[in-house]
């Protein structure tokens, strides 16, 4: 049966550990998975912007050896009608792997019942789970392991937060989520989270105080205020949001060695500083690098030649 990767919590505990293994042997040694993916082909629909997940997708599906075809949903039927499930009927008779960027969650999934291929998440407006996959091997890179290490999300309760409760749950992780009153994520991905953790080791906190989210943390995150859709809000969010930024301060309350991940792009100035940015415990170029590794190691996976 085809395995689609929608949400992080497509995955079980011991295929995500799997996924980042492969992931780190893929980056290790390209060369060996050079021709792993002859033949195969990887469709990517973007119906929002992408810098980081277009190209490293591209560019990992062609160092496997497979041929990318990017387009924006502007490029397609879809753009004047054409059905999302249409789309994946046609598309799953010319390729392996069909990716999709969008809003809705249901589209995915409606995509993914239609599509005769696997179908990935490539950002949704309820999870970003090809992040997650790059957020957590930069971590394990950086520390040497998962379990039981701190992560402190500051800001959205957004996509980005949801796959980041389900993957570092997943991973035996404590994750402490600190937002302003009304902007916490889903209840049902905290419920969820929350399961996971029980079996695993982890522990799932939501607060609003983002000082208290810092301190000792291992590792720091923090994502846009507003997200690709929430444009028409930024203005009123930069206000709410404005004790939620990532600068020195809540640096200074972490642990010495602390890892500062952001997905980016970056609103200089409004979650990050450019001193935390661009500082010395900053690994977000590395975690922006690692979206080509794990989007590698997942094409890899979801069609059975790891
Ligand atoms: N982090 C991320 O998904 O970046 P893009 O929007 O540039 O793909
Ligand atoms: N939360 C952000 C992530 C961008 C990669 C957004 O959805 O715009």
């Amino acid at each position: 049966m085809k395995r689609d990767y929608l949400s992080v919590d497509d995955l079980t505990q011991d295929e995500l550990i799997a996924l980042l293994d492969l992931a780190a042997k893929v980056k290790a040694e390209p060369e060996g998975y050079a021709g792993r993916l002859h033949g195969r082909a990887v469709a990517m629909v973007f119906e929002k912007p992408s810098t980081r997940t277009r190209v490293s997708f591209e560019v990992a599906a062609a160092s496997a050896g497979a041929h990318p075809v990017a387009l924006s949903s502007a490029e397609l039927q879809l753009g004047r009608g054409e059905t999302i499930e249409d789309t994946g009927r046609v598309l799953s008779r010319y390729v392996d792997v069909v990716v999709l960027r969008t809003f809705e969650q249901e589209r995915l999934e409606l995509l993914a019942a239609a599509s005769s291929v696997p179908v990935v998440n490539a950002l949704s407006d309820f999870e970003h789970p090809c992040q997650c996959l790059a957020d957590l091997l930069t971590v394990r890179e950086i520390k040497g392991d998962l379990k039981s290490r701190t992560l402190a999300y500051l800001g959205d309760g957004n996509n980005v937060t949801h796959s980041l409760l389900l993957g570092c749950a997943k991973v035996g992780m404590r994750i402490r989520v600190a937002t302003p009153p009304g902007f916490e994520p889903i209840p049902q991905v905290v419920h969820r989270a929350r399961e996971i953790a029980t079996q695993t080791g982890g522990a799932v906190e939501l607060l609003n105080d983002p000082a208290e989210a810092c301190s000792g943390a291992d590792v720091l995150y923090t994502d846009v205020w507003a997200s690709m859709g929430q444009e028409g809000e930024a203005d009123e969010r930069a206000l709410v949001f404005l004790a939620y930024q990532l600068n020195e301060r809540m640096v200074e309350l972490a642990a010495p060695d602390v890892t500062v991940l952001h997905c980016l792009p970056a609103h200089r100035g409004q979650e990050i500083t450019d001193e935390v940015i661009d500082g010395p415990h900053s690994a977000v170029w590395d975690q922006a690098e690692n979206r080509m590794h794990t989007q590698k190691a997942l094409l890899l996976f979801l069609l059975g030649v790891a």
